[in-house]
């Protein structure tokens, strides 16, 4: 067991039907509020030779020591990948295989045991089925999946915990943000930093988003609805709130260009952000780039009236348009949502013909 626990040790224990919780109404799902019924748990506990079976179980707290790495020193790492009820019926997961490359990855730099991949995507889709109703019938809905993984010695030194916790709870989700125009406003201020060159912040890490909350409630003290996350002496764009940047403007040549900042370690390789390169470089009408873009560059392209669009990509909200920026005092409009067949709108389509299974499409794996 010390390589990988295995999905054919998988056991199940059901609900009594008056565990089973009420639904969510659809139309009013606030993002990570309800939880379904079951939840799948796998201890790690290196003295017993490593991983332990896969447990699918009823909904429940978990009980952990006082001293418990986690609770400390947040050693801790957790992913988001979605489930989707298809026009046929048919329940897919998005690129998961993705989810577990990362997840690995996330455990190797927290000291957290790793695992295979393939073998934690068969248990969590069981997961799925056995909460099957509770992935919306809605294309405007589908259901988030949260594996997590923490460790749980009861020990207070700042060394490798021995023994780990891998849990994954799912929940039927809306759109991340409430509100009809989704287009959302950014302050940037090069006060604050996410990320630096020799951190973690390409590592999905609970260590990388709890700092952020002080920061993103002063943009909303400031009237702004997200934070527009900059880098270095040059204000370096990387990403806004918990998601990935795109900018669409058109070069010297005139030629539309799609850009978002490299993988240089300040940013998380998201799934979202993958998908859209890769589908923008099947289309011809967009040139793709990956490169440094400063606030320079899109003070420069947004006077020469070149500056297209600006959005976020993420698993949560999926794109997000942006409409404006607040940068030293002065405010930057971003006329994403003004042209007649944007960018930001033909991703957005795309992605959800092949989630809700308009087309086939082998991102897209039916569970
Ligand atoms: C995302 O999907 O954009 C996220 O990172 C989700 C989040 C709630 C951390």
């Amino acid at each position: 067991s010390e390589i990988t626990f295995r999905f054919k040790d998988l056991t199940t224990k059901l609900c009594e039907p008056e565990q089973l919780r009420t639904k969510p109404d659809v139309t009013d799902l606030k993002f990570g509020h309800y939880f379904t019924d079951h939840m799948l748990k796998i201890f790690y506990h290196s003295k017993l030779g490593g991983w332990q079976r896969p447990v699918i179980i009823p909904f429940e707290n978990i009980s952990l020591h006082p001293a418990a790495k986690v609770l400390h020193y947040a050693v801790e790492l957790f992913e988001g990948l979605k489930a989707y009820r298809g026009v046929d019926d048919k329940i897919r997961v998005f690129r998961p295989d993705l989810n577990m490359g990362r997840m690995n990855k996330s455990a190797l730099s927290s000291g957290l045991p790793t695992f295979d991949g393939h073998e934690l995507i068969k248990c969590i889709n069981r997961l799925v089925e056995v909460d099957q109703e509770w992935v919306p019938h809605s294309e405007s809905s589908s259901l988030y999946i949260r594996p997590t993984l923490i460790g749980i010695d009861g020990t207070l030194g700042v060394q490798q915990s021995e023994s780990a916790l891998l849990y994954v709870i799912i929940c039927p989700v809306g759109s991340y943000f409430n509100g009809n125009d989704d287009s959302v406003s950014l302050l940037a201020d090069p006060a604050y930093t996410r990320a630096w060159p020799g951190g973690c912040g390409d590592k999905k890490l609970g260590s990388n988003y709890g700092p952020t909350i002080r920061v993103h409630n002063r943009a909303i003290q400031k009237g702004r609805q997200q934070v527009l996350w900059l880098y270095g002496p040059n204000h370096e764009i990387t990403e806004m709130g918990t998601m990935n940047m795109f900018v669409a403007y058109r070069n010297e040549f005139g030629e539309k260009v799609l850009a978002t900042p490299p993988l240089s370690g300040l940013i998380l390789p998201g799934i979202t952000r993958q998908s859209i390169l890769q589908l923008c470089e099947q289309w011809k009408d967009v040139r793709v780039e990956q490169r440094t873009i400063t606030m320079d560059d899109v003070i420069k392209w947004q006077k020469a009236g070149r500056l297209l669009e600006m959005f976020g990509s993420g698993t949560a909200c999926i794109v997000t348009p942006i409409n404006s920026i607040e940068y030293l005092g002065e405010i930057i409009n971003i006329p994403t949502i003004e042209h007649k067949e944007p960018l930001y709108l033909k991703v957005r389509e795309s992605l959800h013909a092949i989630q809700y299974g308009h087309i086939k499409h082998p991102w897209a794996q039916t569970i």
